[in-house]
């Protein structure tokens, strides 16, 4: 396969690793995970455009514009042969000698990848619905930023899948953020629900899009807090993300437990989220 080199994509196995790069020593930099339909990049402006802004508030230079970036992943998509798919791309601040303290204006260090994904699988969760696992947030306060510090999200999902679920839906202090690698959306009385865009959470692409696409429907969204109380005693529960769309949940276990019908809102924007991308 083909990978991601600063501004080159070049065969894999052939990229120098530096273990004093600071994205291994302190998990300092930051990544976008963009879903490939049909050999093209979906939304790619709005992923970009949440990059740079991670990117600004970590001090991160950009060494590239976002043509460049346009051009880069689209190669790795065509020399990959990808399809279906998802591109992978990770900037850190850079290598230096090991000092917590950063320097400003490193030469940041781009990679990257790109994966073939079978959307029949994501068909089929989408189909059933997903169970989820109710667990505390433990993650630090800056989850706007889609940082590679990610050890609260991967605890979380490795507690899910031993419970057998898909996904974890966090909660902190009873209020529910969001899932290890989605947002989460309830539906009470046909109003939609999510938490606000604040520092809890990532303010997700796919999150966006839904919100947009509920207003066009004349379906009334408040990006509001709601409790973990609230959440057992929805109508339905759906999580949002680029991997996942939308996919309804229909099974709550860990401190508290519940299931859900799939239902007619998640369904109208299940079905408008897929016009979105053909
Ligand atoms: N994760 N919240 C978190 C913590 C996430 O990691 C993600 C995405 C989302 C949804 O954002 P978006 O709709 O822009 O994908 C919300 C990606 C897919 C990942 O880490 O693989």
């Amino acid at each position: 396969s083909y990978i991601l080199y600063h501004d080159q994509i070049i065969k894999d196995g052939s990229i120098p690793v530096d273990p004093q790069d600071r994205g291994y020593l302190f998990g300092d930099g930051i990544y976008e995970v963009v879903f490939v339909y049909d050999k093209k990049p979906f939304a790619f402006k709005e992923h970009f455009a949440r990059f740079e802004q991670s990117a600004k508030k970590l001090e991160l230079t950009m060494p590239y514009d976002v043509s460049t970036f346009k051009k880069l992943t689209d190669e790795l998509i065509s020399k990959n042969n990808i399809e279906n798919g998802m591109v992978y791309i990770q900037m850190t601040r850079g290598v230096a000698p090991r000092n917590h303290l950063y320097e400003r204006n490193m030469q940041s260090v781009v990679t990257g990848f790109a994966k073939s994904v079978s959307l029949e699988n994501i068909a089929e969760s989408q189909a059933s619905g997903i169970s989820t696992y109710l667990t505390e947030d433990i993650r630090w306060l800056r989850c706007d930023i889609k940082s590679l510090n990610l050890l609260g999200n991967v605890m979380a999902k490795r507690k899910a899948a031993d419970f057998d679920c898909q996904e974890a839906i966090q909660h902190r202090d009873g209020t529910v953020t969001e899932g290890s690698s989605s947002n989460v959306f309830i539906v009470k009385n046909g109003t939609l629900k999510t938490h606000p865009s604040t520092n809890l959470i990532l303010n997700g692409i796919t999150r966006q899009i839904v919100i947009k696409l509920a207003q066009q429907n004349g379906i009334s969204v408040l990006e509001e807090a709601f409790s973990v109380d609230d959440l057992l005693h929805a109508d339905e529960v759906f999580i949002t993300s680029t991997t996942m769309e939308v996919t309804p949940v229909t099974k709550l276990v860990g401190s508290e437990s519940q299931s859900y019908n799939i239902g007619p809102v998640t369904l109208k924007l299940q079905d408008d989220f897929k016009k979105q991308i053909i």
